[in-house]
Parts: C-alpha cells; sequence; structure tokens
C-alpha cells in the first residue's frame, strides 16, 4: 500500500465518510500532506477499525447483482463470481498472515542489525561473548514473531481488496478523486460521485467526454462512432463514457466548475410518471432521449413546456448524477393552465420540452462544513435536489434538514427523509409542524447550529417565508450574511 492515503480511499478503508474523517483531522489538528494521510495516522485516528467484518463483500454483491445483465456469457473457464469472491476472501487471509509476518520479520531484522552493529563495537576480547548473546537473542525472538494479523497488515490487505472491486479514479486539475464499480464506465463513476465532468450523449457520438489518461489502464466498454484521430490515441485521449478502468488513473478531463460552464441545453422528453405526494402535489417523473442527458447543478431550475404550449419554470427535484431521469414538484394551481394540463390526469407519455438549466441556487460542493437544508412546500424540489447530492458527494461534516409541515402527511416524501436519517449516520431529519412560526424556527435553528463554529444554510420556500425566518433570525441576533436562499411556489 502506498505510505500515503488519499482522504476518499482513507475513508473508505475506516469505513466512515470524507466529512467525518476531515472533521477529526481538523478537532486533533494533525498534519496531512497535500490532503492525504499516513497509514500509521489512519490507525491512530481510527485503531479500532474494523478489519474483518467487511462491508465491501455486501456491496460487491450487489454490485455483481446490478452488473450481471452487463456481464457476457462466460467462456467456462472463470469460477462463478461468488465462488470467485469467496476465494478472494481466503486470499485476504493469507495476505494478512503473509504480510504481518514480513512486517515482523523487517523489525527483527532491524533490530538485529543494531545489536551487532553494537557487538562488534565493543572491545575485541568480548566480540565472541556478544555475537552468542546476539545469537542467542535473535532465536528467543523468531519464536516470538508475531504470526498473529497486525493491524497495518489488514489495512494493507483490505486497501487490495478495496483495489481488486473498485478502481480509484483522480481528475486533473481538479484533483477531484472518485471510485468506479462494476462495469460503470468512468463518465458514470464520475457523475455518480456528484462530480460535473463535461459530456453530452453519454454514447460515443459527440466526443464531448474526449479526456486524456495520464496513468493506469483503461478498457473500453463499447465501440463508438465518434473518431479520435490517431494522434489523439497516441497521446492516450479516450471517450469516458465509452471505457472502462482496469486499475487505479489519474486522468485529464474537463469539469464544469460554475454553473455558468454548463451547456444551455433544449430537450424533448417524455413523461413517465405523475405521482401524488400531498393533496395538491405530485412528484413528476420525465426521462430525457438514450442520447441526450440534462447537465445540471444540484437546485437548479428548469424552463418546461408542454404540448399544448404552456410552460412554467420549475425547479429540478433529482440528483444531478442522472440527468436522463429528472424529477420535478409540482403544486396544483387553481387557473393556471400548465398546472391544469399536470394534472389533467392524461400526462403520462406526453412530452415536455425542457429548457436550461438556470440559476445559482447551488451546492457548496468543496465545503466540509456542516449543512443545513430548510424547506416548505414546493421548496422541498431543490432542496431534496441539494441534499441528495449533498449526500452523494459525502463531503459534509454533518447534514440536517428541516421541512415545514409536520408528518405524515404535511411534509413532502416524508418517507424518504426518514430514510436518509437511518441510513446515514451524520443525517437529522427534523419536521415542525405546518404552524410552526419564524421565531421558533428561528429557536430551532439556533439549537441545531449550537457548538458549530460555521455552517452552510440552505432555504428555499415561498417568498414572505423566506422574509419572515431571515428577518426574525436578524432580531434574534442569527448572522444570515451567508444563507443561501431560493423563492420557489
Ligand atoms: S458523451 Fe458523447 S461521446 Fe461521450
Amino acid at each position: 500500500m502506498a505510505k500515503l492515503l488519499s482522504l476518499s480511499r482513507a475513508a473508505r478503508l475506516a469505513g466512515v465518510s470524507r466529512g467525518e474523517l476531515q472533521k477529526r483531522i481538523r478537532e486533533e489538528d494533525l498534519k496531512t500532506f497535500e490532503g492525504e494521510l499516513t497509514v500509521s495516522l489512519l490507525l491512530q485516528l481510527y485503531p479500532h477499525i474494523d478489519l474483518e467484518a467487511d462491508p465491501m463483500l455486501e456491496k460487491v454483491r450487489r454490485i455483481r447483482t446490478e452488473a450481471k445483465p452487463k456481464i457476457h456469457q462466460s467462456d467456462g473457464w472463470m469460477p462463478d463470481p461468488e465462488v470467485l469472491m469467496t476465494r478472494l476472501r481466503e486470499f485476504q487471509h493469507v495476505l494478512v498472515q503473509t504480510k504481518s509476518a514480513l512486517n515482523s520479520s523487517d523489525a527483527l531484522l532491524q533490530e538485529t542489525l543494531e545489536d551487532l552493529n553494537a557487538a562488534v563495537d565493543a572491545p575485541e576480547d568480548q566480540l565472541h561473548r556478544n555475537v552468542v548473546a546476539c545469537i542467542a537473542k535473535l532465536e528467543k525472538a523468531m519464536q516470538r514473531v508475531e504470526r498473529a494479523e497486525d493491524a497495518r497488515a489488514a489495512l494493507f490487505a483490505k486497501d487490495i481488496m478495496l483495489k481488486i472491486v473498485s478502481a480509484s479514479i483522480r481528475l486533473l486539475p481538479s484533483g477531484h478523486e472518485f471510485f468506479l464499480e462494476g462495469n460503470d464506465s468512468i463518465l458514470e463513476a464520475g457523475l455518480k460521485a456528484g462530480l460535473y465532468i463535461d459530456y453530452g450523449c453519454s454514447s460515443g457520438n459527440c466526443g464531448a467526454c474526449k479526456c486524456k489518461v495520464v496513468s493506469g489502464a483503461v478498457r473500453k466498454l463499447r465501440n463508438h462512432d465518434f473518431v479520435l484521430s490517431a494522434r489523439e490515441q497516441e497521446e492516450g485521449y479516450i471517450l469516458a463514457c465509452s471505457n472502462t478502468a482496469i486499475s487505479d488513473l489519474v486522468i485529464e478531463a474537463r469539469e464544469a466548475d460554475v454553473e455558468e460552464a454548463l451547456p444551455h441545453q433544449k430537450i424533448r422528453t417524455i413523461v413517465r410518471k405523475m405521482e401524488p405526494v400531498g393533496d395538491n402535489l405530485a412528484l413528476l417523473h420525465v426521462q430525457t432521449p438514450r442520447t441526450q442527458s440534462l447537465r445540471f447543478k444540484a437546485g437548479q431550475s428548469v424552463s418546461i413546456t408542454a404540448e399544448n404550449g404552456s410552460s412554467a419554470e420549475l425547479c429540478i427535484a433529482s440528483c444531478p448524477c442522472d440527468g436522463r431521469n429528472l424529477q420535478f414538484l409540482v403544486a396544483r394551481s387553481p387557473g393556471d393552465r400548465f398546472s391544469a394540463t399536470l394534472f389533467s390526469g392524461s400526462i403520462v407519455k406526453q412530452t415536455l420540452v425542457l429548457e436550461g438549466p438556470a440559476g445559482g441556487f447551488v451546492l457548496r460542493d468543496d465545503s466540509s462544513t456542516p449543512a443545513i437544508f430548510l424547506a416548505k412546500g414546493v421548496g422541498f424540489a431543490p432542496i431534496k435536489s441539494l441534499v441528495e447530492q449533498a449526500i452523494t458527494i459525502d463531503n459534509a461534516e454533518a447534514l440536517h434538514l428541516i421541512q415545514i409541515g409536520g408528518n405524515p402527511r404535511g411534509s413532502v416524501l416524508d418517507n424518504l427523509c426518514r430514510s436518509w436519517t437511518d441510513s446515514l449516520d451524520n443525517f437529522v431529519y427534523s419536521a415542525p409542524a405546518e404552524d410552526c412560526s419564524s421565531g421558533e424556527l428561528v429557536e430551532l435553528l439556533k439549537q441545531a447550529t449550537k457548538g458549530l463554529h460555521r455552517v452552510d444554510l440552505y432555504m428555499a420556500g415561498p417568498q414572505e417565508w423566506l422574509a419572515s425566518v431571515t428577518d426574525e433570525s436578524r432580531l434574534r441576533g442569527v448572522d444570515t450574511a451567508d444563507w443561501h436562499c431560493q423563492a420557489v411556489g
């Protein structure tokens, strides 16, 4: 294992989030090396890393199940993946024992060398006696050589296993790092990690995802229509949408660092579902064509035009990691033609034209400080997108979602919010009642931010409500200068 571990890899080995690891490093004022840390430091922070009960096997099982349809028929010489995985686990144990023995032998060699040097430095008449003493000590030490698994060796083996089942990819010049698992393309893995890698068709036609492999090996997943020149191929250019990683990779790839860098798109989509999520609210599911995904940042909106010409500007309620399957939260609004079209009962399978994205209410995705999300009504749409992105990139120390509405019917997608709390250690969900006053809400916020040096606060909902909460906060001495607010509904 390399002496230095990137934060992402170290967090994986320790089984914690990047945010949690960054917090520990900061709290204990530990020294990292340009964002990387040593194995010893990791073991110092997490001496009880569970190196045996490994959740990775479960994860690999899931990946295998999901990837199964894509796997080509075995030609018979490879064992079943389940058998392969069991053998890998056995191999891991052998590796741990061998590496432990090697570590002990290394230490013993070093000690013996020091003893022998000291022995020969002594007066000549003592030389024989000293060497005999050294040999006796060495024999004794050899009996004691640690055969049990040591933590460093177990970490080494765990890292090797991780490398076998997932490749780590680092992007230049940003330094962003993510893992590629299963049969994903480099592009799919980057998008799933919440990154904004440049792409267009996702299917090898446009060339927008062209990137340069600086180190590591890739394998083509499919033939593509876009032609890379002989010179580009020689220089290591590939299409990220059509290649997967065989080993850890470093690649030069273009990324949209600011929302303005995203292309303005116009896409004809199909309505897949209109799912009621309350008396007057529904979650609209639309899908883009296979060769055209929407690129957007969490929290942004698009303008949508229906077949009858009615239109509206709606915040996207889904994660940018899936630019094909998009969600929007829509409210029934009497007298509004677009709303009437959506709630007509015959919107499924109709075409909606999307234009965008637009808006600057986006996540500070480079921030590791705790984040608080505050939503009311359809303001839950951009907040849902931000929360899903925050969970995907796993950067923030802690996430707290406050949705006004009370339970169970007042809050939108209450079960989804509760499932985040259930599955994430660093996630808190509160759902104060619909009639919760601004004063009560500010007190709740104060409680949530108690003891925190800084938080990133995102708030979306009706304009009057936003104004009331921010005014009340200022009155009660809360600094709102850095709050990110979005008026919706
Ligand atoms: S995204 Fe179009 S070729 Fe890869």
